[in-house]
């Protein structure tokens, strides 16, 4: 018996990167995903090649109609929602003196404002679910990262946003506690995803060689985190985050 089995995953940003390997941990453990991105052909494709119940919807995060719909097609399509995980991820980076207001709020907008926007839609339903007795509990997922912590050169957006994430997590734990909901967040360090590939060789290079395991970490490690705060192993855990660095800025 899988540790997700017989509940509902909506996975965002989930066509690729480490919301991809999310989404298939979840469906190996049971679960019935719905992937959203931004990308509709990619989250098609990336539903299809998932061994298990799973469907691909587009969804930009920003988006309030967007968001909303992505949940009301969770629930058309496999009557209730479990587990959301806030993944979908942007960086614009650039030093202080350079970066653009535009650059800023896309990051701040999709970090923070998508995640908002996933819990509140979610949080209802979950709610009701508890209230009519067809759910037990449910459980968030925010993708927050270590730069949030850290902060990093030419990220003051995106560590904004990823801080952001931390506090938003705890307020909303407090807020879902007592419906037996919980909601927790993760801080990846460096993870081998398009994300980190598109930084300069020499910076790979640096943030490897920084890294207490001496290595970048494979979405499917952060996936095995995401796994265990959604699941029944972290039934006592709510408004926690977990470092997934291999030891980085500890
Ligand atoms: P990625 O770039 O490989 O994948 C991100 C996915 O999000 C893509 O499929 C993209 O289409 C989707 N997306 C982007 N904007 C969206 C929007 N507005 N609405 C819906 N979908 C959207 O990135 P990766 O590396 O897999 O990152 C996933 C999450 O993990 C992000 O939140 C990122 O900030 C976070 N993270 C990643 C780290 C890394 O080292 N790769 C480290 C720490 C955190």
């Amino acid at each position: 018996m899988g540790l997700l089995e017989g509940r509902v995953a909506l996975v965002t940003g989930g066509a690729q990167g480490i919301g991809l390997a999310i989404a298939q941990r979840f469906a190996a453990e049971g679960a019935s995903v719905v992937i959203a991105d931004i990308d509709l052909d990619a989250a098609t494709a990336a539903a299809e090649a998932i061994d298990g119940p799973a469907a691909g919807v587009r969804a930009d995060v920003v988006d309030p109609d967007d968001v909303a719909a992505m949940v009301a097609a969770t629930t058309d399509r496999f009557g209730r929602l479990d587990v959301l995980v806030n993944n979908a991820g942007i960086t614009r980076d650039a030093s202080l003196k350079n970066m653009t207001l535009e650059q800023f709020r896309q990051v701040i907008d999709v970090h923070l404002q998508g995640t908002w926007l996933g819990m509140k839609e979610a949080l209802a339903v979950m709610k009701a679910q508890v209230a009519d007795g067809r759910a037990d509990g449910g459980a968030i997922v925010n993708m927050s990262s270590i730069s949030g912590k850290i902060g990093n050169f030419g990220q003051s957006n995106y560590a904004a946003a990823k801080a952001g994430i931390v506090g938003m997590t705890k307020s909303v734990a407090r807020e879902g506690a007592k419906h037996a909901i919980r909601v927790n967040a993760i801080q990846p360090g460096f993870i081998d995803t398009a994300m980190t590939r598109a930084m300069p060789a020499d910076a790979q290079e640096a943030a490897t060689s920084s890294i207490p395991m001496q290595r970048a970490g494979q979405p499917d490690e952060v996936a095995k985190v995401a796994l265990f705060l959604a699941s029944d192993l972290a039934s006592y855990c709510t408004g926690i985050t977990i470092e997934v660095t291999g030891g980085r800025h500890m």
